[in-house]
């Protein structure tokens, strides 16, 4: 087996660059012509629901798939044609493809030994491998011994023993019940930071990708539908599709009036209508979704005349654990969704059937371009 010498490998401002990558399968544009920068220590998310291509992308980095077309660069260094063990990359999958024979000493020492590394030196990363996923304790134990989370983090060790110039995760965690996976999500990004090594996970779960990562993509259809920082992502998701797909969020259909400088009139269907902030890359008039997560939107009792962008009457009240949700009907084609501070017991609590107005700050809000009748991709 080839032997990477990462000493060699250049010290680039760039970790992983995607450019133009393409794959097709019989028919089905898994992926096509994607192209993203990846910098070094980084940790990117593909995320995106099933389908949308992220394994794909994932394997054509790894090099277990071949692109149709684009450039791949590991390092500064096209890979295109190097074979996956020359490209310095750890991989961990949601399947935990242990060798069930084998120790978790065994299990992580794997790769060094097939490099052929002195004994002393497998023994040390090991050690240093095992310390840093928290299993020192076990090293005589088998897979069938170890839990669901121990066993991840075998192989999780087993790809850092090599010192990967990237790792990459296919849904790692995917396998573990939800406790054990927040756990093993906070875990997981400790053990990134300290190796700081350049990670890409790949994940259909959005709450995963808002925790663990420094960048996302959100990918939907083989395509690139947006790319940035958590917060960007949630409050500024770029169209439709990311709003729904990244958390809970409002959107309501309404046409605007011509612009009167930077200020937009926004016209509901039930009549009602409010003056706002005009989004640059919008004609007047046109079709709009109006953009509000539940949080930002504000419920005042309706005393009287309605006041507030909008009033209507609580149809749900639903109780989340550490949030509560009132459906409120507002004579659009759905609810408006309100997330409440309240405790069931408070005795000014929200109810059903209370008339309510809301309201949000311009700031909380986005107006995005319609959708032409099935464009809504519904990958
Ligand atoms: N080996 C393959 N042969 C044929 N089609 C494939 C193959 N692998 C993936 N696909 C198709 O490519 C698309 C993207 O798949 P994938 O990258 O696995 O998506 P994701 O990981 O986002 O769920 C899907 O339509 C899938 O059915
Ligand atoms: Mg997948």
């Amino acid at each position: 087996m080839q032997r990477l010498n990462i000493e060699a490998v250049a010290a680039g401002g760039v970790a992983v660059e995607i450019d133009g990558v393409g794959k097709r399968y019989q028919g089905v544009e898994a992926v096509r012509a994607i192209s993203l920068s990846i910098v070094p220590g980084e940790f990117v998310s593909l995320l995106g629901p099933s389908g949308c291509g992220k394994t794909t992308t994932l394997r054509m980095i790894a090099g277990l798939e071949v692109p149709d077309s684009g450039t791949i660069r590991i390092g500064g260094a096209v890979v295109n044609s190097t074979p996956p063990w020359s490209r310095g990359i750890g991989m961990v999958f949601q399947s935990y493809a242990l060798f069930p024979h084998m120790t978790v000493f065994e299990n992580i020492a794997f790769g060094l030994k097939m490099r052929g590394e002195p004994a002393q030196n497998i023994k040390t990363a090991v050690d240093e491998a095992m310390a840093l996923v928290h299993l020192s304790e076990l090293p005589d134990r088998l897979p069938s011994q170890l839990s669901g989370g121990q066993r991840q983090r075998v192989a999780l060790a087993r790809a850092l023993v090599i010192k990967p110039r990237v790792l990459l995760l296919d849904e790692p965690l995917g396998a573990l019940d939800r406790k054990l996976r927040e756990q093993m999500q906070v875990e997981l990004k400790l053990i990134q930071r300290q190796a700081g090594v350049t990670t890409v996970l790949v994940t259909h779960d959005q709450e995963e990708a808002l925790t663990l990562s420094d960048r996302i993509v959100v990918m939907s259809s083989g395509e690139i539908v947006q790319i940035g920082s958590p917060s960007d992502i949630y409050n500024r998701p770029a169209n439709q599709f990311v709003a729904d797909f990244v958390g809970m969020s409002n959107l309501m259909r309404a046409r605007t009036s011509s612009a009167d400088g930077d200020r937009v009139s926004v016209s509901f269907p039930n009549g009602r209508s409010y003056v706002t902030k005009a989004e640059g890359n919008l004609a007047h008039p046109s079709d709009v979704d109006v953009f509000v997560r539940p949080e930002s939107v504000k419920l005042a009792p309706n005393a009287g005349s309605p006041s507030g962008k909008l009033s209507g009457t609580v149809e749900h009240i639903v109780y989340a654990g550490a949030s509560t949700y009132a459906h409120v009907s507002v004579g659009l084609a759905k609810p408006v969704v309100a997330s409440l501070s309240q405790k069931p017991q408070d005795s000014n609590a929200i109810r059903i059937g209370d008339e309510l107005s809301l309201d949000w700050d311009e700031t909380d809000a986005l107006l995005m371009p319609a959708l032409e009748a099935g464009a809504r991709r519904t990958s």
